[in-house]
């Protein structure tokens, strides 16, 4: 087939990549010329494992351009951030993806929406475009939302089962045997609305069940009482799995895809709640070291990791920039450590000079390299020893021996 896809993020671009593998014609498009010219020059935007190998294997099949071209699919996967300053999801991209695509729809053309949004999108937003464009005639429509992770995108991608919601069954048949070129995971089908919520309902249970375990921790240190051992004694029962407190959730899925399903709701209050849960833990984390380096004139801290979660290098919503913006209003000296991220709106410094005569190191990301890390010599270069970890993912008897204070967030 000649398949076109909108948007050549990290959603977009393998996507493009997996079906030109598998043999169809693909035009990738993205209205960023930095982009298309990098890809034009056989460069690759980001990294991920997998990547570069597929890119040279796929690349007969596969095109780069700004302008979409007549296909028989057309694939969105644009990005659908949140208006924060509302908690309203920004259709904006969609919209205009959908233009692009209406001058040159013909009968018996499908497209697939994969960008997340709101339930309902589809029909109301989407479908009326095309109409228009088109007058109604025959073309098809789905919404196949993406459940990919960044770091293991291609395999996911690949091994993931697939929800495929359909304007009508035949729209959902025809983008099955689309993906069925390069997905082994198990697809299936059902109506477009349904697989919208679907996507949102999978983040959002995350979202609600790590906001009551970070209750629990609040409560669990208002109560004197090791959260983390009450967790790990409560997932013995064999209907419960509690997930695992934290310095607050971050990244573009876990915070924002709650508001795509209350935004619009007049009844939701739970999936509100969490998110106010969630967002205001790095209130929690700074308070905590406040009160840690309270008897300390002009006090250092150093943030363990500024990634939003563990060995990626991924800052986008994460919850360190709350805590170094909170606590550096609180009149707190802030120097970060990430071994995995480059590029940060702080100045990111080396191990060394993160430490040195720093008073608090707070860990805020769960990066397995600091777990590696040996505490003796941070030991000799801290003026004061103390240590908040947000992720109770260091070995709390190494670190103890080595002369540090540690306290853990949910523990007595
Ligand atoms: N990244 C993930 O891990 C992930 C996982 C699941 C779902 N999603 C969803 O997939 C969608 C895409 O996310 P992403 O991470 O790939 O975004 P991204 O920001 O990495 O990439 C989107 C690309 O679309 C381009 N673009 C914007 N408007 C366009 C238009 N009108 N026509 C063509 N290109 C346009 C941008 O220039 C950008 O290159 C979002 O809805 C996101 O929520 C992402």
């Amino acid at each position: 087939m000649n398949i076109c896809v909108l948007g050549l993020g990290y959603i977009g671009l393998p996507t493009s990549l997996l079906l030109a593998k598998a043999g169809h014609e693909v035009t990738g498009v993205d209205i960023d010329e930095g982009k298309v010219e990098q890809l034009k020059k056989g460069e690759l935007p980001f990294e991920e494992p997998g990547m570069k190998e597929l890119f040279k294997n796929a690349k007969e099949n596969f095109k780069a351009k700004t302008s979409v071209e007549a296909s028989d699919v057309y694939i969105i996967a644009v990005p659908t951030p949140l208006d924060s300053s509302l908690n309203i999801p920004d259709m904006k991209a969609v919209k205009s993806a959908t233009e692009m695509i209406g001058p040159h729809l013909s009968d018996g053309d499908l497209v697939i929406l994969e960008s997340t949004v709101p339930p309902a999108t589809s029909e109301n937003l989407i479908l009326p475009i095309l109409e228009r464009y088109n007058g109604g005639t025959d073309f098809y429509l789905a919404h196949s939302p993406e459940r990919a992770i960044p770091g293991n995108t291609l395999e996911e991608m690949r091994n993931n089962s697939r929800i495929i919601g359909g304007l009508d069954e035949k729209s959902a048949e025809i983008a099955k045997s689309v993906y069925s070129s390069f997905v082994n995971g198990d697809i299936h089908l059902t109506d477009i609305k349904t697989a919208e919520m679907v996507k949102l309902m999978e983040n959002t249970f995350r979202d609600v069940n790590i906001a009551l375990a970070n209750e629990f921790a609040q409560i669990g240190e208002e109560m004197g009482i090791d959260a983390w051992e009450a967790i790990d004694l409560a997932n013995e029962h064999p209907r419960v799995d509690i997930l695992n407190p934290g310095p607050g959730v971050g990244g573009h899925c876990i915070s924002i895809d709650p508001w795509f399903l209350s935004s619009n709701s007049t009844t939701s209050k739970m999936i509100s709640l969490a998110r106010e849960i969630n967002d205001s833990m790095p209130n929690f984390v700074v308070n905590k070291a406040r009160e840690m380096v309270e008897d300390i004139s002009n006090p250092t801290i150093t943030i363990f990791g500024v990634a939003y979660k563990g060995n990626v290098d991924d800052t986008r919503k994460t919850p360190a920039l709350k805590i170094i913006k909170l606590a550096e209003n609180e009149g707190l000296n802030v120097r970060c450590y990430d071994p995995y991220v480059d590029e940060f709106e702080y100045e990111l410094y080396s191990l060394e000079d993160a430490v040195k005569g720093s008073d608090c190191i707070i860990v805020v990301t769960d990066h397995e390299k600091f777990k590696e890390i040996d505490p003796e010599s941070l030991s000799k270069q801290m003026r004061n020893k103390r240590i908040l970890d947000t992720r109770n993912i260091l070995h709390y008897k190494k670190w103890k021996k080595a002369g540090f204070e540690m306290n853990i967030t949910g523990d007595e």
